[in-house]
């Protein structure tokens, strides 16, 4: 793989023992994927955030790290909200462990977010190279932005932070963002909810494994169903990017020939049988981080209303902090709305026997990260069950 005269420097050791620990783990991912050269990243999302998931060993791993990111980096989502980890009921042997994680990272010069929509935070573009990790947030980036991102472990994109550069490998070359499958969607989606695409993308994602789909009569999805879709399939498949006819920016520049491809047909009775009615004792929504615009949905629909059952929503920091006052009016019903963390990162979530969500990667992840009973249902549905 070619390297440049500064980076043959750095992995000479020339700029400290840390950059090049991580340059040389850059080169061995390069190698194993056939990589030719580094290319410079925009931006790095760095995952292994909670200590529930890293534990002592990876906590170890960042303690004994001695360097600066070069480029924004932004943390994924942690075990609790930084702020308000008390009140959430988080234990404090749990926190000091986190809070140390998060200091970590701090010094390694990793921003403090603590999201997997960082999009809604710093400006990403079409075509941007980037080093991110959280599945879902790559599969937005990819899919729903144009950018280009491998799905990066933890190190990778640390590491990528760190040296500002990444593999340029997968994802990052055009030739490799073909679709591989096309996927009919023989249902009327006009009113399918963020739960339906989500639904989709949880069923869509055991189908089609690590392929790259291209769906076809989809009723033109907002971002915020697009978000549902790829999150889920990134959950249950290990799909990093996809395409929709006539919506995402790909499938519009490249006008894609699908010829010969093999095509599934989904049908809604497919997706439909996944909306159970099941007794829950919580409901957790914000899976992916919910967008301004979801926030404003689950105000609206609580105005008014208290809950009897708790009521989780998760967003980053700074998509609250730009809608406090619609924040506050979800919190004048009973519900919470936390940074930082969500109902599958935090242990918190572990206390309960089954979760309502309206994601189709919550539903997922749940049963294994939280040891609960998932159910899947529209924002309105999570509303009611929550408040009657
Ligand atoms: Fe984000 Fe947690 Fe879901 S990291 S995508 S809210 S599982």
């Amino acid at each position: 793989m070619y390297l440049e005269p500064a980076d043959e420097a750095m992995l000479a050791g020339e700029q400290g023992e840390t950059r090049q620990k991580l340059l040389e783990i850059l080169v061995a991912l390069g190698k194993v994927f056939g990589a030719e050269r580094l290319v410079p990243v925009k931006s790095a999302q760095v995952s292994g955030a909670s200590y529930k998931t890293i534990g002592e060993y990876g906590l170890l791993w960042l303690a004994s790290l001695d360097a600066r990111a070069v480029v924004p980096a932004v943390l994924n989502p942690i075990g609790m909200p930084r702020g308000r980890w008390q009140e959430m009921g988080v234990d404090p042997v749990f926190a000091e462990k986190q809070q140390a994680v998060v200091a970590a990272y701090e010094r390694l010069g990793v921003r403090l977010d603590c999201t997997c929509t960082p999009y809604y935070l710093y400006r990403t573009g079409y075509g941007d190279h980037l080093a991110w990790s959280e599945s879902s947030a790559v599969s937005y980036v990819n899919s729903v932005i144009g950018a280009r991102t491998n799905r990066e472990g933890g190190p990778g994109a640390l590491a990528a932070a760190i040296v500002g550069k990444t593999p340029c490998y997968g994802l990052h070359l055009t030739e490799n963002r073909h679709p591989g499958i096309v996927i009919d969607v023989d249902a009327d989606t006009r009113n399918w909810s963020i739960a339906h695409y989500g639904a989709l993308g949880y069923h869509a994602g055991k189908l089609v494994g690590n392929r790259i789909p291209y769906f076809r009569r989809l009723a033109l999805p907002d971002n915020d169903r697009l978000k549902g879709l790829g999150a889920a399939m990134a959950a249950t498949g290990a799909v990093a990017l996809y395409h929709v006819e006539g919506v995402t920016p790909d499938a519009k520049r490249c006008r894609y020939d699908c010829t010969g491809l093999e095509t599934i047909t989904i049908e809604s009775g497919e997706i439909e049988w996944l909306f159970v009615n099941i007794p829950v004792d919580a409901v957790a929504v914000g899976c992916p981080h919910c967008s301004p615009e979801e926030l404003g949905a689950i105000a609206h629909l609580l105005a008014g209303k208290t809950i009897k059952k708790p009521l989780y929503v998760f967003a980053a920091q700074g998509v609250i902090d730009a809608n406090l006052a619609t924040v506050a009016a979800i919190e004048r019903s009973g519900a919470r709305v936390y940074a930082d963390t969500c109902m599958v990162v935090s242990p918190v979530m572990e206390q309960y026997s089954a979760i309502m969500v309206n994601s189709g990667k919550a539903l997922a992840y749940v049963p294994d990260m939280c040891g609960a009973v998932a159910r899947i249902g529209t924002i309105e549905d999570c509303v009611t069950v929550a408040t009657s």
